[in-house]
């Protein structure tokens, strides 16, 4: 069995991770979307509700599951018997990023795999942070985010202050 992790902080879930699960879930047995914890940054959205938006978000696509983890990502890795880890990248700096946490991933864990999937041009824009400063202010972000998670987002942010626009 061939599977897949695609981590994240997915803080919200956008068009953008909808795009590479979807086609990660095509090159794999099963895909495992695993919700972590990024101390870099601080999370809008706790665990259980990013879980949720994923699920809805990736309903109807049979072989994803979704879970959250609380450790490192190797460890999870360890535990599933994965195959590689799938990331999206939507420009250069993702580039840098991806490649530092391939090669600590890779220190920690040996027979650690990264597969990089450029995003769809059309999403290279489309970010966590992105939809959480539009939603902040109140601002449509249908176009940014599954119709099932519209709301919920809303709800969460639509308090017209500002959320910090940190890099995702
Ligand atoms: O969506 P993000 O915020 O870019 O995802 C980053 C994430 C969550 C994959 C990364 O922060 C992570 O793997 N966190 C779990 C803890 C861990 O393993 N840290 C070491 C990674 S080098």
């Amino acid at each position: 069995m061939n599977t897949l992790i695609y981590p994240g902080s997915f803080d919200p879930f956008t068009n953008g991770h909808v795009d590479i699960a979807s086609r990660a879930a095509l090159l794999c047995d099963r895909l495992l979307i695993v919700i972590l914890t990024n101390r870099a940054k601080k999370q809008h959205f706790d665990a259980d509700t990013r879980v949720a938006m994923a699920r809805l978000a990736m309903e109807g696509v049979d072989n994803v599951e979704v879970e959250k983890f609380d450790g490192l990502l190797v460890d999870y890795y360890r535990r599933v018997d994965a195959t590689a880890v799938v990331r999206g990248l939507r420009s250069q700096s993702d580039f840098r990023f991806e490649a530092e946490i391939a090669a600590a991933n890779k220190l920690l864990l040996p027979s650690y795999e990264t597969c990089l999937l450029p995003c769809r041009p059309d999403l290279a824009f489309t970010s966590s942070s992105l939809v959480r400063e539009v939603a902040s202010y109140g601002g449509d972000i249908s176009g940014m985010v599954p119709k099932a998670l519209v709301s919920i987002i809303q709800k969460h942010l639509n308090n017209n202050k500002p959320a910090a626009l940190q890099p995702d």
